[in-house]
């Protein structure tokens, strides 16, 4: 049986009220800093985008890209940085904005990969979590929703390549 879009988990309009939730929220905590924005490629560049535009603080924006998935949608637990960061972490506040957190792998790494680097101060956000799935414990300081042990696609997110286009957050399962 072959793979396809089976249904909506989330749409456009909910997806769009979390975000401007998360941007108040972390335009309150940072008042007065300056935030370095890290985005991981590729699953979030899209709300990562449009958080960003919700965000009120001085902010400086870079992006990683890790692989951990392939063609697969089995995380093989091994996180490689594809893309490391062009400008150094040293002393500054780095907001870690991720698609989601599944396993927990890859925002573990990551958050203590730029802690070693010394940032001032690491935080993450999520746009989804799967919290059945997770297999190591992570900090998530900003999350937006809840869902099921779903593999889901669209808003930036991708099964093989495909579906990041799409403005909602739809689910992958079997199709004729
Ligand atoms: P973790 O290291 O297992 O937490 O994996 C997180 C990464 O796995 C996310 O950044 C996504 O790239 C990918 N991922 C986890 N669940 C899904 C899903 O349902 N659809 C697409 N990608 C997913
Ligand atoms: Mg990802």
């Amino acid at each position: 049986m072959a793979k396809g879009l089976v249904g909506q988990l989330l749409t456009t309009e909910q997806i769009q009220a979390k975000v401007r939730e998360l941007g108040d929220q972390i335009s309150r905590d940072y008042a007065g800093e300056e935030l370095l924005v890290v985005g991981i490629l590729k699953g979030a560049f899209v709300f990562c985008a449009d958080l960003l535009r919700t965000v009120t603080v001085p902010c400086k924006v870079d992006f990683m890209a890790v692989s951990s998935y392939g063609q697969s949608t089995e995380s093989s637990g091994v996180i490689k940085i594809i893309k490391d960061l062009d400008s150094s972490v040293e002393g500054r506040h780095v907001l870690l904005v991720e698609d989601i957190v599944d396993s927990g792998l890859t925002l573990r790494y990551l958050r203590e990969h730029l802690q070693h680097q010394n940032a001032k101060s690491v935080k993450v956000c999520v746009l989804l979590d799967k919290p059945s799935r997770r297999k190591t414990e992570v900090a998530v300081d900003y999350r937006g929703f809840g869902i099921p042990d779903e593999f889901i696609v669209g808003y930036g997110i991708d099964y093989a390549e495909n579906y990041r286009h799409l403005p909602y957050i739809g689910m992958i399962g079997e199709v004729d």
